[in-house]
C-alpha cells in the first residue's frame, strides 16, 4: 500500500469513495455534507483547493481504499482541519488513518501548527485515530437547523440590527475574542468576506452584539457566531438579533435553511435556539492537536 498524491482516475475514485463514505454518520467527517451533490460543491469551496491537498493511500492492484484533504488557514488563524480520512472499510482504517493524516499534516505550509478532526460521536474509529495521534477530544456540540416553516414563530427583528461597518472591527473584535477564543476565523476575517452576513446591534458607536453567517456551497446558510456584550446579557438582546440574522440567512439560503453548531453545555445558548425552534439534527465531536481554550462565554465548536 502507498499513500501518494492522486492523478485524475485516482481522483475520481477517491470522490466517489468520499462521497459514499460521507452518507453515514458512523464514517462521515462532520465538516462536509452527506448529499453527493453537496459533498462535491462543499470541496470546490474550500480555501486550499482539494485536489491539490488530496492524498490517497492505493493497493498495489492500484484501487484507492482510503483519502485524505485538508484546509487551512497559513495567513491568520494558522490552522489547518483534516478532512477526512476515509476509507473503504475498518481493517484499512485501522492500518492507515494514521498515516494518512500524517500524509495531510506533512503538505501544510510552515507555521500551521494546530490541526482539527471532526465527526460524530458514532464515529468511534475517529475517536481511535485522535487518541493515537495524541489529539484532544472537545465537549460534544449539537448541530442545530431552522427552516422557513419555523420563522413565523421569531419575534421581530431588533430594530438597531444593521450590516456592520469596518469602522466596527475593534468592538466587534473584543466581543468575538472573548466570547470565541480560538475559533477558526478571526473578526477582521469576517467583516472582509463580502459573501457573510455580520449584523451588530448598538448605538452611537456602541457595539452591544454581533452575529455572523453564510451560505455555504450546497445553499444551506449557517450561522457562526453570536454574541452579546458580557455587561448586557440577561436582558433579552439575543432574541432580535437571532431573528435579524436567521431571516437574512434564511432570504439568502437556495435550501430554506439555517444550520448552526453550538456546546451543548452552553445552557444559555441551547434554551435560545430551542425557544426559536430550532431543530436538533445531528451530534459532533472536535478533536484538536492543542488543548482547547476557556471561552468566557460558550463557543461554536
Ligand atoms: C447566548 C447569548 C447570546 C444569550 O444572550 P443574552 O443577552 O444573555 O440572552 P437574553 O437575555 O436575550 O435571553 C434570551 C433567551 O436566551 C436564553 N437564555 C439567556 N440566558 C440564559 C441562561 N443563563 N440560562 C438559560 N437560558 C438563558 C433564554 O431562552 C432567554 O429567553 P427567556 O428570557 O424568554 O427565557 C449570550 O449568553 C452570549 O453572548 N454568550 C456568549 C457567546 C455564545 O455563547 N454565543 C452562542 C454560541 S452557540
Amino acid at each position: 500500500m502507498t499513500i501518494t498524491r492522486a492523478d485524475a482516475d485516482q481522483r475520481d475514485a477517491a470522490l466517489a469513495l468520499i462521497v459514499a463514505t460521507q452518507s453515514s454518520p458512523r464514517t462521515a467527517c462532520a465538516y462536509l455534507g452527506t448529499e453527493a451533490d453537496g459533498v462535491r460543491a462543499e470541496l470546490d469551496d474550500l480555501d486550499t483547493p482539494w485536489q491539490e491537498t488530496l492524498r490517497v493511500a492505493v493497493e498495489p492492484s492500484g484501487r484507492v481504499v482510503g483519502a485524505v484533504l485538508h484546509d487551512a488557514d497559513p495567513e491568520e488563524t494558522m490552522r489547518s482541519w483534516i478532512h477526512g480520512p476515509w476509507t473503504v472499510d475498518e481493517q484499512t482504517w485501522s492500518a492507515y488513518a494514521v498515516p494518512l493524516v500524517r500524509a495531510a499534516l506533512d503538505q501544510l505550509p510552515p507555521g500551521v501548527e494546530q490541526h482539527e478532526l471532526s465527526a460524530a460521536p458514532a464515529h468511534t474509529g475517529m475517536a481511535r485515530l485522535a487518541a493515537d495521534l495524541g489529539w484532544h477530544a472537545t465537549g460534544l456540540s449539537i448541530a442545530y437547523q431552522a427552516t422557513t416553516a419555523t420563522a413565523h414563530r421569531w419575534p421581530a427583528d431588533a430594530p438597531d440590527a444593521r450590516v456592520a461597518t469596518p469602522a466596527e472591527l475593534p468592538a466587534i473584535s473584543a466581543l468575538h475574542d472573548a466570547a470565541f477564543p480560538g475559533t477558526y476565523a478571526t473578526a477582521r476575517q469576517l467583516l472582509a468576506d463580502e459573501a457573510r452576513s455580520t449584523l451588530v446591534l448598538g448605538h452611537d458607536g456602541e457595539v452591544t452584539g454581533y452575529a455572523s453567517g453564510e451560505i455555504q456551497a450546497d445553499g444551506a446558510g449557517y450561522l457562526d457566531f453570536l454574541a452579546i456584550a458580557p455587561e448586557r446579557r440577561g436582558r433579552g438582546l439575543a432574541p432580535g438579533l437571532l431573528a435579524a440574522i436567521s431571516r437574512e440567512l434564511l432570504a439568502r439560503s437556495s435550501q430554506g435553511t439555517v444550520n448552526l453548531v453550538v456546546d451543548e453545555m452552553n445552557a444559555a445558548a441551547v434554551a435560545l435556539y430551542e425557544g426559536f425552534g430550532y431543530v436538533r439534527d445531528a451530534e459532533l465531536l472536535g478533536y484538536r492537536s492543542w488543548p482547547q481554550p476557556q471561552a468566557s462565554g460558550g463557543s461554536f465548536a
